[in-house]
């Protein structure tokens, strides 16, 4: 698949199934993150692959309600930093949680173009998760990535949900945060 292709078929969809990630899309998952780049190459990521059904279970009852439908998920992973791991630099650019932006951005490039979902999420309790999964106090638990194949099932999904799954939900146009040459100046595209 293309790049392009990829960022386009890109979703964050619902529907998903409970049938497993097998070891070759794990591990094309896993290289997609630590080739992306990092600030000084600090690579300030950690990821749990949580796959046992143990473990999966326990980290599936910190699902914020609205984030019911991740509960078919075979694979979830948790996205973990702290800033002293990346660059800290002048005027508040710390770099750590973008540097887990870019490899997350990228492994889920990579789950697109193996006909799997990658979907993000925020919605759950971070510090429940934590103590599940054993990750340390001072480590932030940026996002979970919630992962599986493509499913059927809507059940269960809110109006919004039903919606954003049918269509990819609008962006803003261009010119409202794309400037060119100046802060404020909208871009536009021909
Ligand atoms: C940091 C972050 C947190 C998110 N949290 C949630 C969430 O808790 N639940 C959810 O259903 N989607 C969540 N999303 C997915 C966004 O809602 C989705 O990316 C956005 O609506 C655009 O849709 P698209 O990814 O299909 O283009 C999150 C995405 C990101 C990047």
């Amino acid at each position: 698949m293309e790049v392009r292709e990829a960022v386009l078929k890109r979703r964050s969809s619902y529907a998903i199934s409970s049938h497993a990630i097998n070891e070759e899309e794990l591990r094309r998952l896993v290289e997609a993150m630590r080739l992306a780049p990092s600030c000084n190459n600090n690579q300030p990521w950690h990821a749990v692959f949580v796959r046992s059904e143990k473990t999966l279970n326990a980290l599936k009852g910190t699902l914020s309600r609205g984030n019911g439908w991740a509960r078919k998920s075979p694979l979830m992973v948790a996205i973990c930093s702290r800033a002293e791991d990346d660059c800290c630099l002048s005027d508040s650019r710390a770099y750590h949680l973008f540097d887990c932006g870019l490899a997350v951005g990228q492994m889920m490039l990579a789950a697109t173009d193996m006909g799997l979902v990658a979907h993000p999420i925020a919605g759950y309790d971070p510090l429940k998760a934590k103590e599940i999964l054993g990750i340390p106090s001072e480590y932030v638990l940026i996002a979970l990535i919630i992962l599986g194949r493509p499913g059927k099932d809507v059940s269960g999904l809110s109006e919004k949900q039903l919606l954003a799954e049918k269509e990819r939900p609008e962006r803003r146009p261009v010119g409202e945060n794309f400037f060119c040459d100046r802060w404020n100046m909208s871009l536009t595209l021909s």
